[in-house]
């Protein structure tokens, strides 16, 4: 893969465009919380109100979420959001009786769509020439190059596309939380039930990331507490004793 990258004779910083001077921000209201706060204020919430969370609220958290990065920019990620009892008693069934989905006002199934980016890659391109991010070159570039580079991957396609999906509902998680919802993060589900439940053929090009119930949660949880620091960030290399 990083022969890939070497064998590439092209300098990226030639082909984009120095940063404009105009930048874009989210709308943010006076009660928000910075990322800061929102970081070290989430935890895992096991236990939600039956409040519903307003339109708008959940709209824009749909839209920050959409800002999310993705490798390549081509955005393999597929949200159904879980509205209705009856999908709400499926998912939950599928996630072994997990309470927090039958919870909470919605639930956020992140899916993948692996190859999905054949489908989108000429939209996309065009979209970032014609927004003035990427100069031609760079996006004829992109569609030379990434074909090879996504086919390089092999199996770990599905690793990639996991990786963008993870991003995105971590986007979604720290938005959530500065606009005072929770969230809690789940593996613990059956891969091919949660799929049938939102509507996926079993297909290796397709696969879930995560499910994430989002609401008001019913009481603030503690932190459970996290590694030292020194357990886990080391400089330039692992101390073998440490890994
Ligand atoms: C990827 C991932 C999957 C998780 N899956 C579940 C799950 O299926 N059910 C659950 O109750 N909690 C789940 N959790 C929550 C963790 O148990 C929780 O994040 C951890 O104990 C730390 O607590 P905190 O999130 O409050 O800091 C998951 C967390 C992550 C990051």
């Amino acid at each position: 893969m990083l022969a890939f990258f070497i064998n590439v004779n092209v300098n990226l910083h030639e082909l984009l465009p120095s940063p404009s001077p105009c930048c874009y921000y989210a709308e943010m209201s006076k009660s928000d919380l910075t990322a800061a706060e929102a970081i070290r204020h989430r935890r895992s919430i096991k236990s939600f109100k039956p409040d519903p969370i307003p339109e708008p609220v959940l709209n824009e958290l749909i839209g920050l979420m959409r800002e999310a990065p993705s490798s390549w920019n081509f955005q393999p990620t597929r949200v159904v959001v879980i509205r209705s009892q009856e999908q709400k008693e499926a998912l939950a069934a599928a996630a072994w009786g997990q309470k927090q989905i039958l919870e909470a006002p919605v639930t956020f199934v992140f899916a993948v769509s692996i190859r999905g980016w054949e489908k989108h890659m000429d939209s996309i391109l065009k979209t970032g020439v014609d927004k003035g991010a990427w100069p031609q070159k760079f996006a004829d570039w992109i569609r030379a190059s990434a074909p090879g580079f996504q086919d390089g991957l092999g199996e770990k396609q599905r690793e990639y596309a996991m990786k963008d999906a993870i991003i995105m509902a971590t986007t979604l998680v720290i938005a959530a939380e500065s606009k005072g919802l929770g969230t809690c993060y789940m593996n613990g589900w059956d891969e091919k039930k949660v799929m049938e439940i939102i509507g996926l053929q079993q297909d290796k090009k397709y696969g879930i990331a995560l499910v994430l119930p989002l609401g008001y949660a019913a009481q603030p949880a503690k932190n459970p507490g996290r590694l030292a620091t020194d357990s886990f960030v080391f400089t330039d290399k692992i101390p073998s004793a440490k890994i």
